[in-house]
């Protein structure tokens, strides 16, 4: 019989529901919120209200598309943390009510891990490439920068991580202090694809092992912008995509350098990239030189699953369906968890 898995997440500013059929993807709806964009960021009541608004129209339209039933549902599979509590509370609820109305078994997954299982997501007719464990997992979002040592879907090593800012939160704070607009991500993206990545050097950190740091680049971007400014008052219109593209550069080349580290460190030459920031054109371009020069077997993700989505979750949720790992209908939520 088949195994079918609900998955729900809500961790952020993303409602999104997808429906896996035996590890196949049927569908996966996500509704952004577009209310935060004049805030500049997340605002975490806003985020939980529209969540509230977002999640049965979301859930109904995933199971549409997927042509399933909600009586065909094997499991539901949500994600209960890290994320914001307001907004976590929103998915763990409704997969509680609607696992118990179904009388079905519930999977709590937690969102970290979800990106980095991302990669064994797979589609009817298209060919996917899996990699096999153990591999390492750089996973860089808006709140997270880390490489991990990926044993099995149950077992992941954290080998560094950021000890400040994350380098989506860095690229974000600095789009946000030019006026280009939130998310930074994005915008900066598309504006160093014409830029010049050498243009400006601003400072790298120097952290022992594996960890990162990005909480000093941001100064320094913002030190030396300050006394451009002073020169220039349009300076940030006139040298938009050069600034761009060095920050983006500067990014990319701290996060390679120490992957490369800690390639070698443990001997392992297959290299996964998740998250929002592996949407980054100059990081999939580093991937891919690097995989060249260094003879890695790389996965990067479709950009669909690069940000917040269930499908991660769903998928997430299967694996540990076919090892019966259910969670009691007493499981709270969680804001702050490393990787389980
Ligand atoms: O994984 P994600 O959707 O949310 C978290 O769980 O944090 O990541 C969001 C982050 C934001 O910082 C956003 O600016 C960044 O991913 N991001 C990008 C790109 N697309 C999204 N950063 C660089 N280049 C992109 N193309």
């Amino acid at each position: 019989m088949s195994i079918i898995i609900l998955g729900i997440e809500s961790s952020c500013d993303d409602t999104s529901a997808a429906v896996i059929r035996d590890g196949y993807l049927l569908s996966n709806v996500v509704a952004s919120q577009a209310v935060h964009e004049s805030y500049g960021g997340v605002v975490p009541e806003l985020a939980s209200r529209a969540h509230q608004q977002n999640i049965v129209p979301v859930v109904y339209e995933a199971l549409k598309r997927a042509g399933v039933k909600k009586e065909e549902l094997s499991a539901i599979a949500f994600t209960r943390g890290p994320g914001l509590m307001g907004s976590l509370l929103v998915g763990v609820s409704f997969a509680k009510g609607l696992a118990r109305s179904l009388g079905i078994p519930m999977i709590d997954v937690n969102h970290l891990s979800g990106h980095v299982l991302a990669h064994f997501v797979k589609t009817e007719g298209e060919e996917t490439d899996q990699p096999q464990f153990p591999f390492l997992c750089l996973l860089v979002s808006g709140g997270n920068s880390q490489i991990v040592l990926v044993k099995a879907y149950n077992d992941m090593e954290i080998l560094g991580q950021t000890i400040d800012d994350a380098a989506g939160e860095a690229i974000d704070k600095c789009s946000k202090v030019m006026g280009l607009g939130y998310p930074g991500g994005p915008i900066i993206d598309k504006l160093a694809r014409q830029g010049n990545p050498k243009a400006y050097t601003f400072s790298k950190p120097h952290i022992p092992g594996l960890d990162y740091s990005f909480s000093g680049l941001k100064t320094s971007f913002l030190y030396s912008l300050r006394e451009w400014l002073k020169d220039d008052p349009d300076f940030i219109e006139h040298h938009k995509y050069d600034l761009a593209a060095s920050l983006e550069n500067t990014i990319v080349e701290i996060l390679m350098n120490k992957l490369l580290k800690a390639t070698k460190q443990y001997n392992i030459k297959q290299v996964a990239v998740a998250g929002g920031v592996s949407a980054n054109n100059g990081l999939r371009n580093a991937f891919r030189d690097y995989a060249e020069r260094y003879g890695w077997k790389i996965y990067i993700p479709k950009f669909s699953y690069t940000t917040d989505n269930a499908a991660m979750i769903a998928i997430a949720g299967y694996f540990k369906y076919q090892h019966k790992e259910f969670c009691p209908m007493d499981a709270p939520a969680y804001s702050r968890v490393v990787l389980a």
